[in-house]
């Protein structure tokens, strides 16, 4: 593979060419990506800061020996190539996405380029829907949380809802089961933990977006294989869908990422406002990026996504997402969001995926929908 110096030819209205551009395409959610799109005969391109990383990736993701590479080593840079050279689909995997995510998706823009991340954060989700009306304009379509998280919540909110007026409450609770890959935990994950940490609570009340306790309402949940998992309020992307989707003024959502011990519970506050300092910040991501975590096999045999859907008449309804390992879905989701949005499908705007493409691209990602 070789460094890109020239731009593809372009195609139809949208001024962009046929490439697909994986920013990231060395780590645990770009690699998987790269190589589901390979295998679809997509003309994937690795985007990153360490050009032989690349291209020992692309090669383990089947990429062809004379695919390219575009070398960068910033969002800002990453922009730059972007807008030089007009690719279809950016798919960012490189995380931080409440800073890279709007400079990567404002340079695809301009020549009416898509764009997709796995952002499941209030401040990122919030940032790149914002980009709505510009997108509208460019003919482009930008889709956050194209992930477990925000979709295995979003979709079954999306299919409680179907065909039946406003709720009045929702909760939804993500359960992620993840096998350990043997390394560095990685500082894009590690940033994302502090985040959680640093941002705190969050819930609607009365269709206000207001601050809560981190850990708040905890959950032990069975699912409905059997096995069973704990979860505690926290502010995600999935909150932001969840109301969105929903239009209900009460909602609240809990993750099993969050800690429901009810002695760490306590000192969440008190680590999110340390974490808060702009050098701890930096410091604890750099440290927890470092960290060697060894193999090891998911906890449970499924991820699910759940939601409770209350009406005010007393009505309540209840469904599952149930998915294989959270990662493996994510990349799928991911890549097929991309790979519709590069064949012309999906509509102008910024996006959840469920609003963007409909609740049932859960099914299409390989998840099943497990409804009351
Ligand atoms: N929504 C969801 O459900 C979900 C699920 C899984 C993951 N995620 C999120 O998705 C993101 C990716 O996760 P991951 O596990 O794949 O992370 P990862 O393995 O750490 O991969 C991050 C990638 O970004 C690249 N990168 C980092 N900084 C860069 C920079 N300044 N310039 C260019 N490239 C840079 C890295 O390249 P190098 O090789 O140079 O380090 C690596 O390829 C994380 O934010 C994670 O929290 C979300």
């Amino acid at each position: 593979m070789t460094e890109t110096s020239e731009t593809g030819g372009t195609t139809g209205e949208s001024r962009t060419n046929d490439e697909v551009w994986i920013v990231g395409a060395t780590g645990r959610i770009g690699r998987g990506v790269t190589a589901r799109l390979a295998a679809r005969g997509l003309k994937v391109m690795p985007v990153g800061r360490s050009r032989e990383r690349m291209l020992a990736a692309g090669a383990a993701a089947g990429l062809p020996g004379d695919a390219k590479v575009v070398v960068a080593d910033s969002a800002e840079r990453i922009a730059d190539e972007i807008v030089r050279k007009r690719p279809r689909v950016v798919v960012n995997t490189m995380g931080a996405f409440a800073a890279t995510a709007p400079v990567i998706a404002r340079a695809c823009l301009p020549g009416g380029g898509h764009y997709v991340d796995q952002a499941n954060d209030v401040v990122a989700v919030d940032r790149l829907l914002a980009l709505h009306d510009e997108a509208v304009r460019a003919g482009s379509t930008l889709v956050t949380g194209a992930g477990f998280g925000v979709l295995a919540t979003e979709a079954v909110v999306a299919k409680l809802c179907e065909g039946r007026p406003t709720p009045h409450r929702v909760r939804v609770d993500a359960v992620a089961s993840v096998a350990v890959e043997a390394g560095a935990l990685g500082a894009a994950l590690a940033a994302s933990l502090v985040d959680v940490l640093t941002t705190g609570g969050r819930r609607y009340e009365n269709g206000r977006l207001m601050t809560s306790r981190l850990g708040a309402d905890p959950q032990q949940l069975t699912f409905p294989d059997g096995e069973s998992a704990k979860s505690a309020g926290v502010s995600s992307g999935e909150l932001v869908a969840a109301h969105a989707v929903s239009g209900a003024p009460f909602v609240t959502a809990t993750s099993a990422l969050v800690p429901a011990a009810p002695l760490i519970r306590a000192l969440l506050p008190l680590f999110g406002r340390l974490l808060s300092v702009p050098a701890l910040r930096r410091l604890a991501v750099d440290r927890l990026g470092r960290v060697p975590v060894k193999a090891a096999p998911r906890p449970r045999k499924h991820s699910w996504g759940h939601a409770v859907v209350e009406w005010r008449d007393g009505t309540r309804r209840e469904g599952w997402l149930r998915a294989d390992d959270g990662m493996d879905f994510t990349a799928e989701v991911t890549a097929t969001v991309t790979e519709l949005l590069a064949r012309g499908v999906g509509r102008p705007g910024a996006w959840t995926p469920a609003a963007a493409l409909g609740a049932d691209l859960a099914t299409a990602a390989g998840g099943t929908f497990v409804l009351d």
